[in-house]
Parts: structure tokens; sequence; C-alpha cells
């Protein structure tokens, strides 16, 4: 793990009126390089070539005599593969631009935890330690994590013959590299049955499936956190809910769409649904509830204040499901900025807007942040 120390070394060399945004042209960039502009930075991108025009083009951005006209990506690096980011001198090319990386999780798919961890000079926004929290499995993994915080999670079964509720199935899948081979099975016959014909069909791997974690399934609604922890403010709450969000997943979303007798019709192919991530929407939670979330999300922050010395910074995400009696479960937790902060893009979102009487987004709270840092002399403190 490159030490604080380090970051702080080069972050020494920085001329700080010129700080450039730093992202990965994916998951949640746009939002990240439009709450950059609003605060008045210059944004860059890294592409991947092949999914790099809508940072190259569509989003671009047309100055005028230094005032933003249109779009919101500045300059961009466009490579073959992503993790080129992380050779020597394409790392320099960031430093040169004074540029403080926000991570995002294709930051963390793409590129190899242990080479961000190690080998990553620049400047991030956020705990460069936590990062790999999110590696389902590992040793202290957010599981591990939320036990420590005394936080509510999906109860674990430890085996497939000890399925005796809805439990959910997770291991990744074979093909899709970074998508999920989850499903769901309320006993063990329906698990073996569901998973021979998942292995058959080569969505998963019996490596894999002998890795699996199986947890009671939590029948309810699913609501992703959006939070932000300031290590920075002095004076008012430093743990904030900016937003809401949900996902469509393909195919559970078409499966739901579906009146039962043509659910009945589908073929053993397209019977058990997936859930790829493809969008997002916006949610609110009832009243009576926030202050549930503001709970969950205080254990969190202290826990990772105790585990992962200096706890998380900036944004993160629980990710929740409420059950019939209205209890949160946390299934997930992004330590970074959640995929679904593009629901707030530009128009922000009702919790943030109303905390910061504006627009504000994940994305444009980072911003936010890293301004305040810099007026006040204080940017050591919020990067890893
Ligand atoms: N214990 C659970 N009960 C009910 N639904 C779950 C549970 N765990 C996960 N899910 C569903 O599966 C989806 C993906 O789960 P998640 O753990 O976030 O995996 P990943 O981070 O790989 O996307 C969630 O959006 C949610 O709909
Ligand atoms: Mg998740």
């Amino acid at each position: 793990m490159l030490e604080r120390k380090e970051i702080l070394e080069v972050l020494s060399e920085y001329d700080l009126n010129k700080t450039t945004i730093g992202v990965l042209a994916s998951h949640s960039a746009l939002d990240v390089c439009d709450g950059a502009v609003e605060e008045g930075f210059k944004t860059h991108a890294v592409c991947e070539k092949g999914r790099e025009k809508t940072y190259t083009e569509y989003f671009k951005a047309h100055r005028k005599d230094g005032k933003l006209i249109r779009g919101i990506v500045d300059s961009t690096d466009v490579y073959n593969k992503f993790n080129e980011i992380l050779k020597t001198g394409n790392q320099e090319k960031l430093r040169d631009k004074n540029t403080i990386f926000i991570p995002n999780r294709s930051f963390t798919s793409y590129c190899s935890i242990d080479e961000i961890e190690d080998k990553f000079k620049v400047p991030m926004f956020g705990s460069r330690n936590l990062l790999r929290s999110e590696e389902r499995g590992i040793e202290r993994d957010y599981y591990w994590l939320l036990e420590k915080a005394g936080l509510p999670f999906p109860e674990k079964i430890e085996k497939p013959e000890d399925i005796d509720c809805l439990a959910m199935v997770k291991l990744p899948h074979a093909v899709k590299k970074l998508e999920r081979g989850f499903f769901t099975a309320a006993s063990y016959p329906e698990f073996k049955q569901k998973s021979e014909a998942f292995l058959k069909q080569g969505i998963i791997t019996r490596e894999a499936l002998a890795e699996a974690r199986i947890e009671r399934y939590i029948i309810g609604p699913v609501f992703n956190l959006d939070m932000f922890y300031s290590p920075i403010e002095e004076e008012m709450s430093k743990i904030e809910l900016l937003g809401i969000d949900w996902r469509f997943e393909t195919s559970l979303d078409g499966h739901v769409r579906l009146p039962a007798p043509q659910q009945m019709t589908l073929n053993e192919k397209q019977i058990t649904p997936e859930y790829t991530v493809c969008g997002h929407n916006s949610a609110t939670l009832r009243e009576s509830l926030l202050e549930d979330v503001f709970g969950l999300a205080e254990k969190y922050v202290k826990a990772t204040q105790k585990f992962y010395k200096p706890g998380i910074i900036g944004p993160f995400c629980l990710q929740t499901c409420v059950d019939k009696d209205l209890n949160f479960y946390v299934y997930d937790v992004a330590p970074r900025v959640g995929g679904g902060t593009n629901v707030h893009v530009s128009v922000g979102h009702p919790y943030g807007n109303t905390l910061w009487r504006r627009p504000v987004s994940t994305g444009r709270r980072a911003a936010m942040e890293i301004r305040r840092a810099i007026r006040q002399d204080r940017v050591d403190e919020i990067v890893t």
C-alpha cells in the first residue's frame, strides 16, 4: 500500500490553483465531471478505445475565453485498455495536470487493485485502502466490516444443504467477467437444479459456485443510499445523505413486467433472471426511516475509522433492502462514488439539494469538498 506520506509528497509538487479532476471514463464519470466544472475545475477523462466517444465527442467541453459554453469533459487520454492508466508515463501525465483522481467501480474492476494500492501514485479523493473491501470473499471484505460495525446484513447460509428459505446465491458470471451469475433458491433441490442449469449454460463455473456467498434473500425494495463523509467539516454534520437510487437490472426487470401466465411460458434459458445493472432511478424514503439511514452511516463510518484508517473519505454507498417490518439490511457497500449517482447529474437530488440549497449531486459534492480543502489548505486530509 502506498503510504499517505508518499501521496502527500506528490501533492506538495502540485499547483493546486490549477487542479484538474480526473476520472476513469465510465460508471459515474459524467456526474463527476459535471460537478467538477460546476465548481470551476478542469476535467480529464481516461478512456478506453471503442467506448470513448461519450467523453471525447458527445460530452466534450467547449470553453470560450475560459468560460464553459457546452459539455463537461475538458481533456481525455484514450488507451487501448483502461489499465494502461497505471503505466508510469501515463500516471505522470495525470500528475502534470495536477490531477486529483476520483476512483469509481470501473477503475477498481478494470485495473488491478494490487497496482492501485501499490503503484498508482496519483492523489485520490477517497480511501485507497478501503477499495478492496468490495471484493466479496476476501478476509476483511465489507461483510466483515459490517459485522464489526454492528450493522444488519442478510444472514449468511453456510452451505447449500442448509437453505430453508428464499436465498440469494452470489457468484461471478463465467462469461460476462464483470457481471453477476446470481440466482435464487428456496431449497437445496432448487439450488441443485438451478446451479446445474446455469453450469450447463456456461453462465457460472463449478469453482465459482464452490466459493459462492449464500445469504437470506430480503424480500422488499432496494434503496442505494448515496452518502458522503466530510473529514474537514467543523460545524455541521460530517455525514450527509445526498441521494437514494435503485437499479434497473436485466433480465430481472423484464421478468417482473411479465404477467404470471407469460412467465410460465419462458424456456429453460429464459426462466432464471440475471442481475446485470443497466440503469438507475431516483427514490426517496418515508421520512421516519431517514434517521435509520443516518444511524447505519454513522456506524459504517466509525468502523472504517477503526479498522481501515484513516477511514472513509467522501462518497460511499450503502446498498440496502428494507423488509416488511421496515428493517434495513445492508447487502453491499461501495466505499466510493456509487454507480447510481448519475441519476443526480446536473439536477442534484432532493436530499443533496435540500441540504445545500442548490443542485448538489454526488459529483458536485465531491468537487465542493476538493474546492473547500484547497481554500483551507487541507487537501492532505482528503486524499490518499
Ligand atoms: N440478500 C439479498 N436479498 C435480496 N436481494 C439482494 C440481496 N443481495 C443482493 N440482492 C440483489 O442483487 C443485486 C446485486 O447485489 P450486490 O450484492 O450489490 O452485487 P454486486 O455488487 O455484484 O452488484 C442488488 O441490486 C439486489 O437487487
Ligand atoms: Mg452492489
